[in-house]
């Protein structure tokens, strides 16, 4: 589990806007972001401050009206919104992880179908791995069971372990924390610390908790446009 991992990520001038009808509205603008390859990023902002859009935006998943998003992997350096959707997913597929803070997990599939999941679509899916992350999170009793029979922090460990499985270069993460209990919460975030650590994988935390944000190695703070 050290593969050395080398994706930085930078993003310039970034604008976003929503055409509610007649009105324009601007999310964020002129944004500059950057989070170095193997380090972690905090964006930091209240509700409505425009957190997940720029993550999406980020993930190649939704193009800005201005600005560039470029990946840098190894001494390669790829302006995201120049390839096609296409491109885009598989670079996800490949390169990124997520955690939600719904969990997203597929209600009609085990817990070891679900992380096995995204390894499947990448390559065959190797069960084994799938298991053995499963193990690291410490569901390992737990392979078969259905997201409804798991609890809030068992089911956000399963989604922490379909985000690793595949050794992502970024991990995104959309306010991981924000549907548990204080006590669960806080240990959801050890993990993904010592996870995002073990795999030297980058990266950006969406929260809207100071102290949380605090643990990252950098903060990106987004004001509320009032
Ligand atoms: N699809 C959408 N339709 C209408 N408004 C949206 C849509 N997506 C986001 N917004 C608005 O854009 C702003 C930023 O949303 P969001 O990125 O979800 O913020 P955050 O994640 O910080 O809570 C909010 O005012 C939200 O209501
Ligand atoms: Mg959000």
């Amino acid at each position: 589990m050290t593969t050395a991992k080398t994706l930085a990520l930078s993003a310039h001038n970034l604008t976003r806007a929503l055409q509610l009808g007649e009105q324009q509205i601007e999310i964020f603008s002129a944004i500059d972001f950057a989070v170095a390859a193997g380090q972690s990023c905090a964006i930091l902002g209240a509700s409505g401050s425009g957190k997940t859009t720029l993550l999406g935006v980020l993930a190649g998943m939704d193009p800005p009206d201005t600005g560039v998003v470029d990946v840098k992997w190894g001494d390669q350096t790829f302006n995201i919104y120049e390839h096609d959707e296409d491109w885009r997913a598989a670079l996800r597929g490949k390169m990124m992880g997520f955690v939600f803070q719904n969990f997203q997990l597929i209600p009609d599939m085990t817990a070891l179908d679900n992380v096995l999941l995204p390894l499947q679509l990448l390559n065959n899916g190797d069960e084994a791995v799938a298991k053995q992350w499963l193990h690291k999170v410490g569901l390992g009793e737990r392979l078969n069971h259905y997201p409804r029979q798991l609890s809030g922090g068992e089911q956000q460990r399963v989604a922490l372990a379909r985000a690793f499985a595949h050794e992502p270069a970024l991990l995104l993460a959309d306010e991981p924390t924000g549907s548990l209990d204080a006590k669960t919460a806080s240990m959801i975030m050890d993990l993904l610390f010592d996870l995002h650590r073990s795999t030297h994988s980058t990266m950006v935390l969406v929260t809207h908790d100071r102290q949380l944000a605090a643990r990252c190695d950098t903060i990106f703070e987004l004001d509320t446009n009032e």
